[in-house]
């Protein structure tokens, strides 16, 4: 018995005990090695010392201040260092508004969005749009924005209002033409052009914003959509005036071998969300950066942004995105992410011999496995089974840890694991994440397969 109130309170969880590089011990003394990086997290690895020593430090020297009477030196300097990552026609007058954590962040976003058109006196757009399938967090507005049916359903009746449009998931692509994942631009524009149809519908003038992932993380296996997609829906949201929200919560800050997801498509939104790797887990720390336009709304109104938590721009926490920003660049590990992702996909494709394997993508440090029971096909394993949950409990028996994700297919089907190592891991080390992978994946298709 405990007083812990667990994720599942029918599940037993180990309990941690310490963590140094790529690996995870807990009380048992069993280790485990991070594919994952937690949630896609622990982008440096664990046991960074510099990062701790930082921490350290902005404890000794203050560890809190409220934002409405101080801000910090690592604050300041953070949002700096951020701003400079960002592209240009985004970067100029930007700014960071800081937080804890990544639906803190989407509902920060989801109201600066709100507060940018009130500046203006547009007080009629009110709606957001986002996507089918994607993941923008857990809170009542970033969960309103999520498509995900089967984390919406038990709030469905309490959501605030929200439209969904498709994502571009190119191996289930609708055009129904494609063997293989399908590669087709006219299909991602004709899947694009299902937002300017949404606008339409909504009224563009009552539109205020359109939220997604560059590559959607948990609720599509790392599904990165085709290059004419982000393209096109910039080109949407500028003809109505909408705000284009990149939700790079997961992908942000060099997960994908980019400073940010969107680098991939040379597409600039104008709110940019941050979180997870920001600080790499040693502290909660999310971000959401606004595009120097977006930000003169509120420098040319009354400046005032009508918002705000407790732990806004957290100094321990800046100080530890300060460190992470600056580990990340002193041992060039976006670059290592950028080199290292040829391997890393090579290596997977020898789990395709396993039969249960139909796609594998991503970007980066930041890979889908999705599962099938029939490659021609693509018809995925039943759902009773919990085939991703299954993997992801035959690799932790071989000392993994790899993040599994159902239900994107329709809510209740569709299976998929992510592997998402640390930049820091070697080669070595990636060489044997697979080798347990592999061993998982082989008891697990024997036991559905026979
Ligand atoms: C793209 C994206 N947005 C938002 C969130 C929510 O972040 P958090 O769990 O830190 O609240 C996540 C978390 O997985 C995410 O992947």
């Amino acid at each position: 018995m405990s007083a812990f109130f667990f994720r599942n309170l029918k599940k037993n969880y180990p309990v941690v005990a310490s963590a140094t590089g790529v690996r995870i011990t807990d009380t048992d003394g069993r280790v485990y090695l991070d594919g994952c990086s937690g949630a896609v997290v622990a982008n440096l690895g664990h046991g960074v010392g510099e990062i701790n020593d930082a921490i350290k430090e902005q404890l000794e020297q203050v560890a809190f201040a409220h934002t409405t009477q101080f801000v910090s030196k690592a604050g300041l300097t953070l949002a700096e260092k951020i701003v400079e990552l960002t592209p240009p026609g985004f970067r100029e007058g930007a700014r960071v508004y800081f937080m804890s954590g990544g639906s803190e962040a989407v509902e920060t976003a989801l109201k600066m969005a709100r507060s940018y058109f009130v500046h203006l006196g547009e007080n009629q757009r009110t709606v957001c749009l986002s996507r089918w399938q994607s993941y923008h967090g857990s809170t009542f507005g970033a969960l309103s924005a999520t498509g995900h049916l089967a984390r919406r359903k038990p709030y469905e009746p309490m959501l605030p209002a929200h439209f969904h449009v498709c994502a571009d998931y190119r191996y289930r692509c609708k055009c129904g033409f494609a063997p293989g994942p399908c590669s087709n631009i006219e299909c991602s524009i004709a899947i694009a052009d299902e937002l300017e149809s949404a606008i339409l519908a909504a009224g563009p003038e009552n539109v205020m914003a359109f939220i997604a992932e560059p590559i959607v993380g948990a609720t599509l296996g790392a599904a990165v959509p085709g290059r004419s997609y982000f393209p096109r829906v910039r080109e949407i949201c500028d003809k109505y005036g909408v705000l284009l929200i990149a939700d790079e919560v997961m992908t942000g800050l060099g997960r994908t071998g980019t400073a940010f997801g969107m680098d991939h498509f040379n597409v600039v939104p104008d709110i940019i969300v941050l979180g997870k790797g920001m600080a790499a887990g040693y502290q909660p720390l999310a971000a959401v950066v606004a595009a120097g336009r977006v930000v003169k709304a509120f420098e040319d109104s009354s400046g005032i942004f009508e918002h705000g938590f407790t732990y806004s721009a957290h100094p321990v926490a800046c100080a530890a995105g300060l460190a992470t920003i600056e580990y990340v660049r002193k041992h060039n590990l976006i670059e290592r992410v950028r080199a290292g992702e040829s391997d890393l996909f090579k290596r997977a494709e020898e789990l395709l011999n396993t039969g249960i394997i139909g796609d594998i993508r991503g970007k980066g440090f930041m890979m889908g496995l999705e599962f099938v029971k029939d490659r021609k096909t693509k018809e995925p394993f039943s759902a009773e089974i919990r085939i991703s949950q299954l993997v992801a409990q035959e690799a932790m028996k071989s000392g993994l840890l790899i993040y599994p994700g159902s239900g994107f297919i329709d809510g209740v089907n569709g299976d998929h694991i992510m592997v998402a190592p640390p930049f820091t891991i070697t080669d070595n080390e990636i060489g044997e994440l697979f080798e347990k992978l592999k061993e998982a994946l082989i008891r697990v298709s024997k036991q559905l397969l026979s």
